[in-house]
């Protein structure tokens, strides 16, 4: 019998000996479909194993109802959303996707003068608008295992920090805060700062969600948002759905930025794939796994990686992320590169980030990265 052990290793480093393998287990791991004559989607951190089959059906006895603007009503989600997080309804603001929060949050509360303070490395779209508008971001340094180094984001804040921004787990290193020093951390911040705590990635974690989630300190906590989205866990980028949890009178702040509601179909979806507890513990389980798969493969091939908790994997190859990316594009796959922020450019060059797929599609990209270490 042949040893398993030794089989994967020869994988990602006798890329064609693993033809016949690949076809053999991609019959057992379809990814979900997506755009014809895709290439492999592990950039953006989409979710390769697809929503729950309820929200497909649900939303396709919706479809006729697409011509009137009154079947544009979030009510049984907003409903779904506050049981879920145990808040009262006017906590919950739905949008098209978490991406509309982040930016509104900084449409709302950046000027000339005043700052956000964040980590660096990480993910960039309320920053960049923050910036866009005239304020100033102040990045803390990560601490040695690329997770959070709280007194570093403490001593960023001055009499001129308006929000706090944190992304747990982070974008692009993956890692999750200890929950007892965030939350600790959390409630530390002078109470006319904003703490918003980017959960998109939250649900894939190996620890227990309820004890990571921010969400209950709203309650607590008056100056304090936390987002989420059915892009990630959910499986529902493109119909883009997410919502924000956070005190009314936060969620006043932001409103006046709000540019519509997200459409029936994609709260119906929302409301399926809430409601379809198993899909999603499945869908969880599979992140697992193949996070495991690519983290056992890369301390096989002496590749050092941050502490993986979300959709994606952030590793050191000691390539240049820019000729990995590329080289990577021109044999069918898409991943990351180093997603500088707040750090030396130099300091990451060698790093990138790929989307956890399907295990076929992973051992794909393993396969080419083996190659390429292999020729080093
Ligand atoms: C950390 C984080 N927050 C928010 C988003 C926004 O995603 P969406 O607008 O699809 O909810 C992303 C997207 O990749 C993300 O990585």
């Amino acid at each position: 019998m042949s040893n398993p052990a030794v089989l994967r290793k020869c994988r990602w480093l006798a890329p064609m000996a693993v033809a016949s393998a690949l076809l053999t287990s991609s019959l057992i791991g379809e990814p979900a479909p997506t755009l014809e004559d895709s290439p492999i989607r592990l950039s953006s951190n989409e979710n390769a194993f697809g929503y729950t089959p309820k929200a497909k059906a649900e939303m396709i006895k919706a479809l006729d109802g697409g011509s009137y603007y009154n079947r544009n009503n979030v009510g049984e989600l907003v409903e779904l959303c506050a049981k879920k997080e145990g808040v009262p309804e006017s906590y919950i603001l739905t949008t098209a996707g978490s991406g509309p929060l982040l930016m509104m949050t900084a449409l709302a509360y950046a000027e000339p003068g005043v700052n956000v303070v964040t980590t660096e490395m990480g993910y960039t779209q309320l920053i960049r608008k923050f910036e866009e508008r005239g304020g100033d971001v102040k990045f803390a340094p990560l601490s040695e295992d690329m997770g959070y180094d709280f007194k570093a984001l403490g001593d960023a804040i001055d009499e001129n920090t308006k929000i706090v921004y944190i992304c747990n787990p982070n974008n692009p290193t993956g890692v999750l805060a200890d929950s007892v020093e965030l939350k600790k951390f959390v409630m530390s911040v002078p109470q006319d700062i904003l703490v918003f705590v980017d959960e998109a990635y939250l649900e894939l974690t190996n620890s227990s969600f309820a004890m990571a989630t921010c969400a209950p300190l709203t309650k607590l906590r008056k100056n304090m948002m936390v987002t989420r989205t059915f892009s990630k866990g959910y499986g529902l980028a493109g119909f883009r759905i997410g919502y924000g949890i956070a005190n009314p009178e936060v969620l006043d702040t932001i409103k006046p930025f709000y540019m519509g509601a997200p459409s029936y179909i994609s709260a119906i979806a929302a409301c399926e794939a809430l409601k379809d507890t198993e899909h999603l513990a499945a869908n969880v389980q599979k992140y697992k796994d193949v996070r495991k798969h690519v983290t056992d493969a890369f301390d096989e091939m002496g590749i050092e990686y941050a502490q993986p908790d979300g959709a994606f994997v952030y590793f050191h190859s000691g390539i240049d992320q820019q000729l990995l990316r590329d080289t990577m594009s021109e044999n069918g796959i898409l991943i990351s590169g180093s997603r500088v922020s707040g750090a030396p450019e130099a300091k990451y060059a060698e790093w990138a980030r790929v989307s956890i797929g399907t295990e076929p599609q992973m051992d794909e990209f393993l396969s080419i990265l083996g190659g390429l270490m292999a020729k080093k």
